[in-house]
């Protein structure tokens, strides 16, 4: 099957083009690297003209302004290009989300939806790498719990998607094993890394502030730190079971990823 990966080569894209190419598919990665820019609508029918399925992948989050009208019209010329399946990223809990996804579906092409919930290599592959290794788990949002998911469960249930022999216009909630308080996962890390990692609720300047230290770009943390204020107030503590009904086993818990990511020296 010809499937193109719209978001490229990033955290979920990358490890779905592996399992994809591995299973011998032809997988076409889609980034600004491709020539597909999410900023100019006359670089997605390329991108899209031959591909009988596409992951959509939407940087920095699919629910800031303006990406529904985008996600409208990338339904639309999916259908006109004769795609015959879509399987979108979404968040969990995430109003401005909903309505990108209800826009791709208005396209008509079957579209499979993997809500997610907060991604375990948060901790590791992005914006909370560095506060991990400086031992201070710095976010603007209280201590709630959070049934944080894998990315490696998120990409195998991303390939049964586009892959089973029939689409489904579907949407699956997909969850981690377990609920933990941002001060039970500082826990994990702390076993994982054998150094001290604590939880610190901080305002929104303060959060901005401290990921700018890794290089987080005011305009991409201003945004994500507003997001977090709204969806981390416990309305997404509870367990989901999309990890079991696309893979037929239990998701993997965040002690698991830790553990594998401070083998991998996430945080040396
Ligand atoms: N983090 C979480 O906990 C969480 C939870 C649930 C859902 N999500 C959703 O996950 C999505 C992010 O997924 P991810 O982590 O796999 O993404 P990612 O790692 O940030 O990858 C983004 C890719 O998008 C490409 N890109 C960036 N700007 C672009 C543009 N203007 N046009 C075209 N491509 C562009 C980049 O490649 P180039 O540099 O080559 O363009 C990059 O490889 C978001 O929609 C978010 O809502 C996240």
């Amino acid at each position: 099957m010809d499937i193109v990966i719209i978001g490229g080569a990033g955290r979920t894209g990358s490890r779905i083009h592996d399992r994809l190419t591995a299973r011998g598919h032809t997988a076409r990665l889609a980034s600004r690297r491709t020539g597909f820019d999410w900023e100019d609508t006359d670089t997605w029918r390329p991108a899209l003209e031959g591909a009988e399925a596409a992951y959509v992948c939407f940087t920095p989050d699919l629910a800031f302004p303006g990406v529904p009208e985008k996600m409208a019209a990338l339904g639309r010329l999916a259908h006109d290009a004769g795609l015959r399946r879509l399987v979108l990223l979404s968040g969990r809990g995430e109003e401005g989300a909903r309505t990108s996804e209800a826009a791709l579906r208005e396209g008509g092409v079957p579209t499979t939806v993997l809500r997610c919930s907060w991604f375990q290599q948060n901790f590791s592959e992005h914006f909370l790498a560095g506060p991990v290794r400086r031992g201070r788990l710095r976010l603007p949002a209280p201590d709630i719990p959070e049934a944080f998911v894998d990315l490696e469960d998120v990409a195998d249930a991303a390939v049964v998607a586009l892959t089973r022999p029939e689409p489904e216009d579907v949407t699956y909630e997909l969850s981690g094993p377990e609920l933990l308080t941002f001060t039970q996962a500082a826990a994990v890390l702390t076993g994982a890394t054998g150094r001290p990692v604590a939880f610190e609720p901080v305002d929104v300047p303060t959060f901005i502030a401290d990921v700018a230290l890794d290089g987080v770009p005011a305009e991409e943390a201003e945004p994500l730190a507003h997001l977090f204020t709204e969806i981390l107030d416990g309305r997404n503590a509870t367990l989901a079971g999309g990890v079991a009904q696309l893979l037929g086993r239990e998701p993997s818990p965040l002690s698991t990823y830790a553990s594998r990511a401070a083998r991998a020296g996430a945080w040396s």
